[in-house]
């Protein structure tokens, strides 16, 4: 049946079927859909709207296969979110979207490229659904290489799948964080420090990173001096959000609307404009 037309400044209302913690501040929704949300591309987000509190732009973290589930992970920073850390099972929230660009799936399962993905900290959540889908379509994709950091240990993301997936035949999830603590053996440091400890073809390789824009300046140099080109790297940016459909220019960087041209951008249509908080 077609999909009718919905208005995208009109939410829908969901409700909670289960809320799991996921560290100290960021917990995951699943909302039911039992009407199946609109199909949606990993990369993409919602506005999430709390009776009380308002509205933020959260990415889509579940699979793009399962419309019936509508998944977000949501990290408790301010007058939105936090109130979100308490929402339980039966809660409802209004769910506008999906809005914005995604990565590049097609792209990279026409030239069966490798895929480099780099998240720091609540950055894996809007990359979960490109890990998904790569599982479920293996053999339209190369390998496939999740480097995840993390403030703490404490903080790492998804720990459970994080252990299953590096179980999986061809990919490989390296780990570190910036300070160990609680028995953490594993490495110290910043993100691009596991570039060193992974082998990729920079001419065969696709890479997506999303994390702090600090965090994604340096991934962006560094992919380019291993000899990845400008042209194959990813980035997912954030700024404030209101309309979501680039009415209100709340979100302007630059000659783009980041709700409507982005969030996902290539890396060289945008690396100089990195750092600037408002354009
Ligand atoms: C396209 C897009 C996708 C996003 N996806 C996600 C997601 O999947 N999960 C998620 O948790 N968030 C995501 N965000 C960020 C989220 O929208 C903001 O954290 C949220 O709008 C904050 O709203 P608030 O009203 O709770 O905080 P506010 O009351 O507006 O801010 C309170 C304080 O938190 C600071 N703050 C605001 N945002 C952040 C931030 N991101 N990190 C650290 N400090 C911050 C502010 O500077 C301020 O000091 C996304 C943003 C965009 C634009
Ligand atoms: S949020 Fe209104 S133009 Fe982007």
């Amino acid at each position: 049946m077609p999909e009718v037309a919905r208005d995208p400044m009109m939410p829908r209302f969901l409700r909670v079927r289960r809320a799991a913690a996921e560290t100290r501040d960021t917990v995951t929704l699943e909302l039911d859909d039992a009407a199946a949300a609109p199909a949606f591309a990993p990369g993409q987000f919602n506005m999430l709207y709390l009776f009380g509190a308002g509205e933020a732009a959260i990415s889509i973290s579940g699979p793009p296969a399962n419309r019936a589930t509508l998944v977000h992970t949501i990290r408790g920073v301010g007058s939105v979110t936090a109130p979100m850390m308490q929402l339980k099972r039966g809660a409802v929230l209004g769910v506008r979207g999906p809005f914005g660009s995604s990565w590049p799936l097609p792209e990279a399962a026409a030239g069966a490229y490798d895929l480099l993905l780099m998240a720091g900290g609540i950055g894996l959540a809007p990359l979960r659904p490109v890990i998904y889908e790569v599982l479920r379509r293996r053999r339209d994709f190369g390998r496939l290489i999740i480097l995840h950091g993390a403030r703490t240990p404490a903080d790492l993301l998804y720990r459970n799948e994080l252990a299953q997936w590096r179980t999986s035949p061809g990919v490989t999830v390296k780990l570190i964080v910036d300070r160990g603590a609680g028995g953490w053996s594993g490495r110290v440091g910043v993100i691009t420090d596991l570039l060193g400890a992974v082998e990729f073809d920079p001419a065969e390789t696709l890479a997506m990173a999303c994390g702090p824009e600090v965090m994604m300046r340096f991934c962006c140099r560094e992919l380019v001096r291993r000899g990845v080109a400008a042209e194959h790297i990813y980035l997912s940016l954030e700024r404030n959000m209101k309309c979501a459909v680039g009415f209100c220019g709340h979100c302007q960087f630059s000659p783009f609307f980041i709700c409507k041209d982005g969030p996902v951008f290539r890396a060289d249509r945008i690396e100089p404009l990195l750092g600037i908080r408002e354009l």
